[in-house]
Parts: structure tokens; sequence; C-alpha cells
């Protein structure tokens, strides 16, 4: 189904008001593929369904039958520890049963293609598929080709769409903003190789839709063409970069997706834009510190950044992994478990006109 009766009055009402458009029109979309589909309060949506899956994860028993019954497919094309275990523990935890298919392992290896295994994994009738691929692109095709909800488990150097949830999370919580704020004015400098990577674009987009003011830096051959026009601010001099952030990002070298030579030598590239404790006072006093992990300790963070343990965020992205991957697949799950509210509204495909 395209198209949505959603009329910006009805929207604007809601949020007037301090809450989300009614029922399924909060969130009308029926897959997650990137945060660049996404408005404002969708985002701000499913930060807010998230708050209650951090409390029930803090519990000794953190069940859920919300997704009893259902059957989601983890189907990962490219290697991946936190962000499969994250979602199969969220599933799980919600009551589906969750099944993960390694590509390694799969026909994939034998010269299938994409689609073919898209349309295996949807007459398997799976009410949910999150999908993790090499290729920028590839899990907006296969939503294009399925019947069911399709999550963006990181596609190239396109988009980790929950990966930004997930930090933007964390850092209204550990900055004690309350539930359905936004981060306006909050400073974060993101830093590492933007050219390559899909962690930094979610978070541009979702950190900039949410009011915060990013500063953006990497060697120039690390630097995207035009990146000003996601509005954000462009740095090569870190040390520059780092003035007035409340909150500081590091990225990984992306190696994998690196052809030919971007950097001098790691050596260098710590010395010019490697996270240090004498590097971390240039930001703001008690600046927090993320990364999405992997990390490559004393490369672009050094271990007494990482591991500080007043400001560094790190696990705790973790944490708010496992909820915004439970807020995502209970919402996303909604329209086919016949939520009142939900079943009966139209839904927007990736890949449809909004
Ligand atoms: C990703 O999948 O993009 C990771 O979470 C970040 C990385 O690989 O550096």
């Amino acid at each position: 189904m395209t198209g949505l009766p959603q009329s910006s009055a009805t929207i604007a009402a809601g949020l007037a008001s301090g809450r989300y458009p009614a029922g399924g029109l909060a969130f009308p979309h029926r897959d997650l593929t990137g945060i660049g589909q996404l408005a404002r309060h969708e985002i701000l949506f499913l930060l807010d369904e998230a708050e209650q899956w951090v409390a029930l994860n803090r519990q000794p028993q953190k069940g859920a039958d919300l997704l009893s019954g259902l059957t989601i497919i983890n189907a990962f094309f490219e290697n991946s520890t936190r962000t499969l275990l994250s979602f199969e523990i969220a599933g799980k935890r919600l009551g589906a049963d969750v099944v993960n298919m390694h590509a390694a392992t799969s026909s994939v290896k034998k010269g299938e293609t994409l689609i073919d295994t898209a349309m295996t994994l949807n007459a398997m009738r799976a009410d949910a598929i999150v999908i993790r691929h090499a290729s920028s692109g590839a899990v907006r095709l296969i939503a294009e080709k399925v019947d069911c909800p399709v999550l963006n488990a990181g596609d190239g150097q396109h988009e980790h769409p929950t990966q930004a949830l997930l930090d933007a999370l964390t850092i209204r919580h550990a900055l004690g903003l309350p539930p359905q704020s936004d981060l306006n004015g909050v400073r974060v400098t993101i830093c590492g190789d933007l050219l390559h990577s899909r962690v930094a674009r979610s978070n541009m987009l979702a950190l900039t839709a949410l009011g915060a003011d990013v500063n953006v830096c990497a060697p120039p051959a690390l630097m995207p063409a035009g990146i000003e026009a996601m509005g954000v601010t462009p740095f090569t001099d870190f040390n520059a970069a780092l003035k007035g952030a409340q909150v500081v990002m590091m990225l990984r070298l992306q190696q994998e997706r690196m052809e030919g030579q971007f950097i001098p030598s790691p050596r260098e590239y710590r010395h010019l834009y490697g996270l240090t404790l004498d590097r971390l006072a240039r930001a703001e006093p008690d600046a927090l510190i993320m990364h999405p992990g992997p990390m490559n300790r004393g490369i672009e963070i050094d271990s007494q950044v990482a591991d500080h343990a007043s400001r560094s965020l790190i696990t705790r992205q973790v944490e708010s992994g496992v909820a915004i991957r439970m807020a995502c697949l209970d919402v996303l799950t909604r329209r086919a478990r016949g939520v009142p509210g939900w079943a009966d509204l139209p839904e927007i495909k990736a890949g449809s006109a909004p």
C-alpha cells in the first residue's frame, strides 16, 4: 500500500499537544531503511517507545510476549557481533521466534542472487526481516520485494538507522533529558572515516533532525564533498572541531570499504585524529565519549578515554541498542498484529512515494 491520508494539520495538532499523531499515524512506515526516510517526530516517537524497554531490560525478569508467534529473520550478509546479538536479544525479549541467517553458511556462497535469497525468506513467511549487507541500497531493494517489514542493520556506507537511534537515546539519557525531549542545541563532534561510515551518515541525519549542533571531522581524503549540505560543520583540524563539544563520537577507519591509501599510516592518523585524554581536554569539561564499536584502541581512541569511568558512554550505547531494537520490532509489526489504531491504517512501504 502506498500513500497515507496524513494531514500536516493533524500531525501539527498532535505535536503541539506534546504527543504524537494518533495510533499508526505516529509511524506510518512499514520498513526502517534509513533515518533519511523519517520526520523528526517519527524519530522522537521511536526514542520514546524505547524508554519502556530500557526500564524492562533493567529488571531481573525481562520477558514480554508482544511478538509471541511471530518469526523474525536476521539475515546478515556482513560480519557483525553487537548488532546481530542485539537484534536477536530484542526479538527474543519480545517473545518472537528469532532465526539468524549467516551469509557465510548460506546459499549466497553458492551464487544465489540477493533477490532470490529475499524471495526465499519471503516464502517462509517471516513477520519481519532484519538485514545487514555490504552494498548500499541492498536493504531497500529487498524491502521492495518482500511482504513484511524490513529493518536495516547496516547497508554498505549508506545507513545504520538503529545505531543512530540508540546513540540519540544514549545522549538524551546521559544529559538527563526527559522523554519527548529532542537534542536541541546539544553540541556533538563526530570524528573519523566520514566517507565510508554509515554510522556517521545516520547520525548526521538523526542529530541534525533533533536540533543538535554537529561538527564533523576527518582527514581531507575521508571527508565527503558537500557534507555541509547535511547541516553539519566540517573540520579537518580535530582540535578545532572539539571546541565546545559536549559529546565526542569517534568512528573506526572502515578499512574494509577502502580501495587504496586514505591515510599515511595508523600512527600518523592517531597523532592527528585519535582521541587521547590530552585532546579530550579541548572539548567541554566532562564531555561525553561515544563509539559504536568495534573500536581500534590506540588508533581512533585511546583506552584511557574509551574506558573512562564517568564519561564513556560506550557500554550504555550497547544497552540502549537492545531497547531501540525492541521498539523498532514492536512498532513495525503493529499493523500485522492488529494493534487497534494501527491495523486499519495504510502504510508507507520502502521505495514508495510518501
Ligand atoms: C557498523 O556496522 O557500521 C558498525 O557498527 C560500526 C563499524 O563497523 O565501525
